[in-house]
């Protein structure tokens, strides 16, 4: 499924997060997944968030052997020093956190200088009107629906607001950015996330801690399909 054409990843998308897999078992996990539309990859460095993950070595080797295009999340400081090596790699989408962004705007040319889809995430005590100013230059926001930092956190329904306002801002625009949630999203809330906007959901233990991740794929798609409506009232 060709992640640079968004039509072709139909009106939601559901990316899997492997902070919820087993990296000891990388290459099978990723092929249990096959079907979704990008793998959500958490790049945590111990300063912007009090957890460490892994680096530009390993998700190079995520790269090569995914099925699916790599969605990069980099909750890191300096974000102008790293993420175009990510870009560089091949991801097809990276997203950096506007709290930690210098030049936030400089940096989204430079991802899509580089052929990548530029994304840009709030922690979830940054307001919506933060964004209105720099909204145009990218791809993607990511409205986080926890603390960034760990998988399995309680999904933040104080979150949603924000959510209508930057759908009803693009909306406004006639933007076609795509409104990604991220933390605590499974069969109980993606109905609320995508009625408040989403399109583009990440799920980490909803997915890997069923005992079918493909099943739970699918089924988080037809739930959020149905309660997604952004596009209807453009
Ligand atoms: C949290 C990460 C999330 C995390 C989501 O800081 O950004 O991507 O993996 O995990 P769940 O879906 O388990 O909340
Ligand atoms: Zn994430």
């Amino acid at each position: 499924m060709p992640a640079d054409d968004p039509a072709a990843t139909g009106p939601v998308r559901i990316n899997p997060s492997i902070l919820a897999a087993d990296f000891a078992r990388m290459a099978d996990e990723l092929a249990r997944i096959a079907n979704a539309d990008f793998v959500h990859v958490d790049v945590m460095d111990n300063h912007f968030v009090p957890n460490l993950t892994f680096g530009p070595q390993m998700v190079g080797r995520i790269q090569e052997t995914s099925p699916v295009p790599l969605d990069v999340h980099l909750m890191i400081d300096e974000p102008e020093r790293w993420a175009p090596g990510y870009a560089e790699l091949g991801a097809a989408s990276v997203t950096f956190h506007l709290e930690a962004a210098a030049e936030p705007v400089a940096l989204a040319r430079r991802l899509r200088s580089l052929g990548s889809r530029a994304g840009v995430a709030v922690k979830p005590g940054t307001s919506a009107e933060s964004l209105y100013d720099v909204l145009d230059e990218f791809d993607q926001i990511l409205v986080m629906t926890v603390e960034p930092g760990f998988g399995g956190q309680s999904f933040m329904p104080e979150t949603m607001p924000k959510l209508r306002a930057l759908a009803a801002e693009a909306r406004r625009r006639g933007s076609d950015v795509w409104l990604q949630v991220d933390g605590g999203i499974g069969e109980s809330t993606i109905a609320e996330a995508a009625a408040a906007g989403a399109d583009t959901f990440v799920a980490g233990s909803a997915v890997f801690g069923a005992a079918h991740p493909d099943r739970a794929i699918e089924a988080l798609r037809t739930t959020a399909h149905r309660h997604h409506h952004r596009r209807a009232r453009a």
